[in-house]
């Protein structure tokens, strides 16, 4: 094994001390004190590495080894040090760790690569706090617009501007995060399955074949608040019995299809007494698949029966589409590489399809891209009972060493 296995073990479990919380979990949210000191922390691994440390003007955290010709397009390596609330220790550190490990490792050995290889920590992937993810991969797209970082709000009606500024960056400025898609030659992301199949395979790593596309919805219902005890059930405009109807609907849309998910993972109600039918309820759902023609369908689908249940109910309703991204495909030609690199730790490479959504698929809308996965305990995620293996990560770091070698070396990846 050519990686430090106990460095990067070490470093995933020191980074997870900041932003943990009482429940053992991790809650460390973009552009907030606890992101400031985990980007410190990591900075410093990076110069510790022998990188050349920035960051960009969306907060991106960029590592970078020049290589003997860094006018050559970029090997770029990524994920993200920002979690969800009380989420797990690994997802996204464990690729900006490793990808960290990989060039360290290439130092040690005095290995020049031909041309530039960087490892970014992208900002906000999660959307935890704004309800708007990837934020830091869509700057670098060239794809976040200005206007949207004072649209989004968190939870104490703070948007992304203000939050940016209260950090010390200026909101003005993201555009100068864009990159050239000509600069950059692949975009490889290391990460946590976040599912049970490597476990299911008994296989500590996988090859990533494509990634859902998502759509995130905020759909608000308002009837009329009234007493509990003395409106009649055909007299009622009640929005959380429509939302109730709506759930149910969407669960059953989701099992009539096998890969799609529909998830209501937030929902507000008001006034919120035990003796008042609601006024207003608003709630979020997160629809996805692998199939874009089929997540279109499953929204279309949705929309048309709130518009029927609020129209019979009479109820009025609102559907706000807070966040989107297509499916993306993996880059067969780098695909290959991994898994030659998988055979080489002999180890059987075994695609499967990422129910997760990461950066890499905001990536591939202007680079070839590709994932490696580490295989995750029961599938358990976006929770404190998050867990990898040691020895699992050592050989997703291994497999990712090998294939930034390989790539480095490729002429054109290009499909
Ligand atoms: O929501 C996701 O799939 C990712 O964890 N941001
Ligand atoms: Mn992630
Ligand atoms: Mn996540």
């Amino acid at each position: 094994m050519n990686i430090n296995k106990e460095r990067l073990w070490y470093r995933l479990n020191k980074l997870a001390a900041i932003g943990r919380n009482e429940f053992e979990g991790i809650t460390r949210l973009s552009f907030t004190e606890e992101e400031k000191s985990a980007k410190l922390l990591v900075s410093k691994w990076m110069v510790d590495a022998g990188l050349k440390v920035r960051e960009d003007a969306m907060g991106n955290l960029i590592g970078r080894l020049g290589g003997k010709n860094p006018a050559l397009p970029v090997v770029l390596i990524g994920s993200h040090i920002d979690s969800v609330f009380n989420g797990g220790i690994f997802d996204g550190p464990t690729g900006v760790l490793s990808g960290i490990e990989v060039l360290q490792t290439m130092k040690e050995k005095n290995f020049n690569p031909d041309g530039p290889v960087e490892v970014i920590a992208f900002t906000d992937e999660e959307g935890a706090r704004f309800s708007s993810g990837m934020l830091g991969s869509l700057a670098v797209a060239g794809k976040l617009k200005e206007e949207e970082l004072h649209q989004y709000r968190d939870q104490n009606e703070i948007s992304i501007a203000e939050a940016m500024e209260k950090m010390g960056y200026n909101p003005e400025l993201i555009k100068n995060a864009k990159r050239d898609p000509a600069t950059i030659k692949a975009y490889l992301e290391l990460h946590i399955e976040q599912g049970r199949v490597l476990e299911n395979e008994n296989l500590p790593v996988g090859v990533v074949e494509g990634i859902v596309g998502l759509y995130w919805l905020k759909v608000t219902l308002k009837g009329i608040a009234s007493h509990a005890g003395s409106t009649p059930m055909n007299l009622r405009k009640d929005p959380l019995a429509a939302a109730a109807s709506i759930m149910s609907f969407g669960e059953q849309l989701a099992k009539q299809e096998r890969n799609l998910v529909i998830t209501v993972g937030q929902m507000n109600v008001s006034p919120g007494g035990i003796n008042i039918i609601p006024g207003a309820v608003e709630l979020t759902f997160d629809i996805r698949d692998i199939q874009q023609k089929r997540l279109d369908r499953s929204i279309e689908s949705l929309t048309t029966y709130i518009s029927d249940v609020c129209n019979e109910r009479k109820i009025e309703y609102e559907i706000e589409v807070l966040d989107r991204l297509s499916p993306a495909v993996c880059s067969d030609k780098i695909i290959e590489i991994i898994s030659d690199s998988v055979k080489e730790c002999n180890i059987t490479p075994y695609k499967l399809p990422s129910g997760a959504a990461h950066d890499a698929m905001v990536m591939a809308q202007i680079t070839d891209m590709a994932m490696i996965f580490v295989r995750s305990k029961e599938g358990i995620s976006h929770n404190p009972k998050e867990w990898s293996e040691e020895a699992d990560i050592a050989l997703g770091a291994e497999v990712l060493y090998r294939t930034v070698l390989k790539l480095i070396k490729q002429k054109v990846v290009r499909n």
